[in-house]
C-alpha cells in the first residue's frame, strides 16, 4: 500500500480519475492472458501524455518503486503481470494518431492504440498495416513493440520490428528519447530503436511509434489441406514457396480441428480426416499463380503428401478458413493448457520435430498434445491440455520438467524457447536454452543502463539479481 503522499504526489501527476486503487481494477490491469500468477500492484495510473510518463518515472525512481507498463494485456508470458505490489503504468489513453505522411507511408501513433484501429486506419488511407494476429481487438500496438509480436503473415511480412520506423520512449532513468524519427536510412550508431523492441518493458516505457504502412495486398486465397504426417508439412511448405510467395503457411493437428469444431460449430473443411492441416495464403495477381497452386497441390497429392484440399471461392469462405486456425488459442482455454512457444530454423524443422514428438509422447502418454502454429515461421505452439483430475500445480510441475529437456533439445538445434510471445516470467528459467552466459549478462548490463534503479518491470526476462 503506497503511502497517502506518494498517492498525493501520483495525482498531482495524472489528476484524481486516473489514479485507480480498488480489487477490481487491480485485478483487470495486474494481469495479462497468463493464469499462474495473482495480480497484487499497488496502483494502477492512466498517464495522458509522455510528459506524465515521465514525471511518473522519475517519481517511481526516487522513491525505488518498481513499474510495470501494461499495454492490451493480451500476452501469455506475463510480462505484464503485476503480483509484487508495483505501480501499472497503464498506456491506454495515448491512443491517437500523432501524424500520417502519405508520401513516406508511415503513421504515428500513441502506444495504446488497439492493433485493429492502426489496421483500419491504413485501409482507410489504401495502405495496409501487416502484423496480424488473433487478439489485434484488444492488443495495443505499444505491447506488440515491447514483445515484438509476430503472428499469421510473418512469412512474408516479418514480426513488428520489421514495422517500427521510430519510437519516443521514457527510459527508466527518467530520459526521454526519440529514436530513429521515421527515418529509412539511418547510419549513425548504434539504433537503440531495435533494443527497446522486444525489451518487454525492461529498458522504457514505449510512449509513441512510427509506424512504417504498405502498399495493400492484392485479393488473397486460402487453402487448406489434409496432411499425411509431420515430415510431410514441410515437403508441401518447400513445394509452395519454392514457386509462389506466400503470406501465410500456418497448421494444426486433428485434435486442434477437433476441439475448434466442437467449441466453435465450424465447418470442418472436407470429409477426410488427416493427422494435419496446413493453412496456406497467397496472393492472386491473376489467373496463373492459382493453376500454378492448382498444380502444386496436384503434385504434393502424387507424392502423398497430401490427402486431400480446399480453396476458398469467395472472402467468407477464406475468413471461414482461417477460423479454424485462429480460434484455436481461445478454444483451448478452459482446457488450461501449457503453452510451448518454439522455434528452429525451418531448414532443421525436420529432424527437430522428429525428436520433440518422440519427447513429449514418452514424457505426456497420458495428456492430450495439440499442435498448432506457425510452421512455415519455423514456430511451433505445443499445447499440453491439463487433464481434468490432475491438480494444476501437478501439471504445471510436470511440464516444467518436460519443459527443461525441451529446452535441452532447443539448444541442440540452436532454436528459440520463445519464439513470438515473449519471456516475461514464464520463460525466464528457460532463456540461458537460448542465449549464453554471456549474452545475458550483458542484457543485464544494458538494463542497467536505461534502468539504474532496476524500477521497470523487475523479474521479466531475467530474475531479479541478489546483492
Ligand atoms: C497463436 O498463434 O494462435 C497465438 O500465438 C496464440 C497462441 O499461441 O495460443
Ligand atoms: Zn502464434
Amino acid at each position: 500500500m503506497l503511502s497517502p503522499s506518494i498517492l498525493k504526489q501520483l495525482v498531482t501527476i495524472v489528476g484524481e480519475d486516473r489514479l485507480l486503487l480498488a480489487a477490481e481494477d487491480f485485478q483487470h490491469y495486474g494481469l495479462d492472458r497468463t493464469t499462474v500468477w495473482q495480480a497484487n500492484p499497488c496502483a494502477v495510473v492512466l498517464p495522458g501524455s509522455i510528459k506524465e510518463v515521465q514525471q511518473i518515472v522519475l517519481l517511481a525512481k526516487e522513491l525505488n518503486l518498481a513499474i510495470v507498463p501494461s499495454g492490451g494485456r493480451t500476452g501469455l508470458s506475463g510480462g505484464a503481470v503485476a503480483k509484487d505490489g508495483e505501480i501499472v503504468v497503464a498506456l491506454d489513453r495515448l491512443n491517437n494518431i500523432q501524424e500520417f505522411n502519405p508520401l513516406d507511408r508511415t503513421v504515428t501513433v500513441g502506444a495504446g492504440m488497439i492493433t485493429e484501429n492502426l489496421q483500419n486506419f491504413a485501409v482507410d488511407q489504401g495502405l495496409f498495416y501487416p502484423v496480424d494476429f488473433a487478439s489485434t481487438g484488444s492488443s495495443q500496438i505499444g505491447g506488440n513493440i515491447a514483445t515484438n509480436a509476430g503472428g499469421i503473415n510473418v512469412i512474408r511480412y516479418g514480426m513488428t520490428r520489421q514495422w517500427v520506423a521510430g519510437l519516443t520512449v521514457v527510459t527508466g532513468a527518467g530520459d526521454v528519447l526519440e529514436l530513429n524519427q521515421g527515418l529509412m536510412k539511418n547510419n549513425t550508431g548504434y539504433d537503440f530503436r531495435h533494443l527497446f523492441i522486444g525489451s518487454e518493458g525492461t529498458l522504457g516505457l514505449i510512449c509513441e511509434a512510427t509506424i512504417q504502412l504498405t502498399r495493400a495486398p492484392e485479393e488473397t486465397v486460402v487453402m487448406v489441406l489434409g496432411i499425411d504426417d509431420f515430415p510431410a508439412i514441410l515437403d508441401v511448405l518447400q513445394a509452395f514457396t519454392s514457386k509462389i510467395d506466400l503470406t501465410a503457411f500456418e497448421f494444426f493437428s486433428q485434435l486442434a480441428l477437433d476441439k475448434v469444431v466442437a467449441h466453435q460449430g465450424h465447418a470442418i473443411p472436407f470429409d477426410t480426416k488427416a493427422p494435419f492441416y496446413a493453412l496456406l495464403e497467397f496472393e492472386i495477381k491473376d489467373r496463373e499463380v492459382l493453376e500454378l497452386a492448382m498444380s502444386l497441390f496436384e503434385h504434393c497429392a502424387e507424392q502423398g503428401w497430401v490427402l486431400d484440399g480446399v480453396v476458398s471461392q469467395s472472402l467468407s469462405q477464406a475468413s471461414a478458413l482461417w477460423k479454424l486456425r485462429e480460434d484455436i488459442s481461445e478454444t483451448l482455454w478452459e482446457f488450461q493448457p501449457y503453452k510451448n512457444d518454439i522455434s528452429v530454423r525451418v531448414s532443421r524443422m525436420p529432424g527437430f520435430l522428429g525428436e520433440v514428438n518422440e519427447l513429449v509422447e514418452q514424457r505426456y502418454p497420458d495428456f492430450e498434445i495439440v499442435w498448432y502454429g506457425h510452421i512455415g515461421d519455423g514456430n511451433l505452439h505445443l499445447n499440453i491440455l491439463k487433464p481434468e483430475d490432475l491438480s494444476s500445480d501437478d501439471f504445471v510441475t510436470q511440464c516444467t520438467a518436460v519443459s527443461n529437456e525441451i529446452g535441452q533439445l532447443l539448444a541442440k538445434y540452436e532454436g528459440s524457447v520463445s519464439a513470438e510471445h515473449g519471456v516475461g516470467l514464464l520463460k525466464r528459467d528457460y532463456l540461458h536454452y537460448s542465449r549464453s552466459a554471456s549474452e545475458i549478462s550483458l542484457m543485464r548490463a544494458v538494463k542497467s543502463v536505461f534502468d539504474p534503479n532496476g524500477i521497470l518491470n523487475p523479474g521479466k526476462l531475467f530474475a531479479v539479481e541478489e546483492h
